[in-house]
């Protein structure tokens, strides 16, 4: 199968210019001017952007947590992805406490089987080194493409990790070529304060953010920050949402410390308020770290824009609100935290990040694509338009109309965070591979289509895949 773009704008985090790009089974062969070659599909891509498939590096699909399971598989998560521009993420295998690192990988790679509609690489979330999981087998990890171990130092009780096992994972990491994510927020303190509300009398939704302040976020931030510089570990600091992770972020980065910062989509547009909605409507905005005071938001974008920080993420993980988050109506720490957005990042961060005047074309593809690409191991397979690439490629055009709606969408949610935005901009033709995975409102390639990637260890360059032979 081979495909040619013709006259689009192509956009990378480096290059924008007119022109036509050739595909020739999974990978991108030619790009020029003009070219004049037949080719099985011709797309007219004249006056729309032609940027690099979206990578996703923080998503929970199919993941036991708060007391259910997130509503979004594999297929439904992902086919949410393709439309959204995102033909590549990384998801989280969650080491269930007494199991070895080995059975939960075969566990999670289950839940995939058959059922992937765009590529995906995993990361592995320690949680007990005592019991199940060994440093050995930790340390070999990497080898098989798993190449990032993520720690909570929240959600005491369930996944949180003492300092030891964040600390000894770190050393293991610098050994294997790892690269450490942390979810940091002070889950102690964070434990004392939910105690006490509860005592009080405090139930309704806002106390998931009035019992996590901002300084908790900000403390772990820099715990994690200096553990990782005494470990010789690079650090990666997931979802960060305020003024106090950003400002040890930017000090390490200052420093020319191996330390990266991403946050989410939703942390520019859902700010604290939204919480206080009345009817249990506040709990579709319970994820952690909270929605903030307002004036983080300018801080965020001022973080992405001057690169404190790195990668802007959705940290998918959906439940619905009719069943799921209701679990806690009567007890704000029994509603399962988090929320979708795995198909709105690209429309959401065009829109008020481009189009606001906020970030370039270019800044977006690095935060959207390349960055995560390179941080991840992904790239140059991922995260460009160049010769020698994944054609994962979308085809975006910039005067599309959209509302977003929880009617439209493709998570299995009952709910949309971005509810009746209006944004101008949108995928048009997805490509995954070579292969065409959406075009206008269709899903073409059937589940199956998508593949587990071996990602290349921190630092290292993943390679294009082998020509396998017909
Ligand atoms: O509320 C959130 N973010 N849920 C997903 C798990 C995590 O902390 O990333
Ligand atoms: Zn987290
Ligand atoms: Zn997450």
């Amino acid at each position: 199968m081979s495909v040619l773009i013709k006259g689009g704008r192509i956009l990378t985090a480096a290059d924008d210019y007119v022109g036509d790009v050739y595909v020739e089974g999974e990978r991108i062969s030619l790009i020029g001017e003009s070219l004049e070659i037949q080719a099985d599909k011709v797309i007219d891509a004249a006056g729309k952007y032609v940027l690099p498939g979206c990578v996703d590096p923080h998503t929970h699909l199919d993941m036991p947590f708060g007391g259910t399971v997130t509503i979004d598989d594999v297929e439904s998560g992902q086919t949410a992805a393709a439309f959204g521009g995102t033909t590549c993420h990384v998801d989280f295998i969650i080491q269930p406490p007494g199991s070895s690192f080995a059975e939960a990988v075969d566990d999670w790679r289950g839940k995939a089987n058959g059922k992937q509609v765009i590529d995906m690489g995993y990361h592995m979330a320690v949680t007990d080194l005592r019991e199940g999981g060994t440093l050995q087998e930790l340390a070999s990890l990497p080898d098989d493409g798993i190449t990032s171990y993520k720690l909570f130092m929240a959600y005491k009780g369930a996944l949180m990790v003492d300092d030891e096992t964040l600390f000894r994972t770190m050393e293991v990491a610098a050994e294997t070529g790892a690269l450490v994510m942390v979810h940091a927020e002070n889950g102690d303190a964070i434990d004392v304060l939910v105690k006490k509300a509860l005592a009080e009398g405090h139930t309704e939704p806002h106390w998931h953010a009035l019992t996590r302040p901002p300084e908790t976020e900000g403390e772990a931030t820099n715990r994690a920050i200096q553990l990782a510089r005494v470990a010789d570990c690079p650090l990666y600091v997931v979802h960060v949402s305020c003024r106090e992770a950003v400002e040890p972020i930017q000090l390490a980065r200052e420093k020319g410390w191996d330390v990266w910062g991403e946050t989410c989509t939703q942390y520019f547009f859902v700010d604290y308020t939204f919480l206080e909605r009345p009817n249990f409507e506040g709990a579709k905005y319970v994820y952690t770290p909270p929605p903030r005071a307002k004036e983080n938001q300018d801080v965020l974008w001022n973080a992405v824009r001057t690169d404190k920080l790195s990668v802007i993420s959705t940290d998918h993980c959906a439940f619905l609100w009719d069943g799921q988050k209701t679990m806690g109506r009567d007890d704000f720490s029994k509603i399962p935290n988090g929320g979708p957005g795995l198909e709105n990042r690209l429309q959401m961060i065009h829109e008020f990040g481009v189009r606001g005047g906020r970030i370039s074309l270019n800044r977006m593809v690095e935060l959207l694509c390349t960055n995560p690409a390179k941080l991840f191991g992904l790239y140059p397979r991922k995260g460009t338009i160049a010769v020698g690439s994944d054609a994962d490629i979308v085809v975006f055009d910039p005067e599309k109309k959209v509302t977003i709606s929880a009617q439209t969408q493709h998570s299995k949610t009952d709910y949309n965070l971005y509810e009746g935005t209006k944004v101008t901009g949108s995928p048009e033709v997805v490509l995954l591979r070579g292969q065409v995975l959406v075009e206008g409102d269709e899903l073409v390639a059937e589940p199956g289509i998508g593949q587990f990637v071996k990602r290349a260890k921190f630092g290292e360059e993943l390679k294009p895949a082998p020509t396998v032979a017909a």
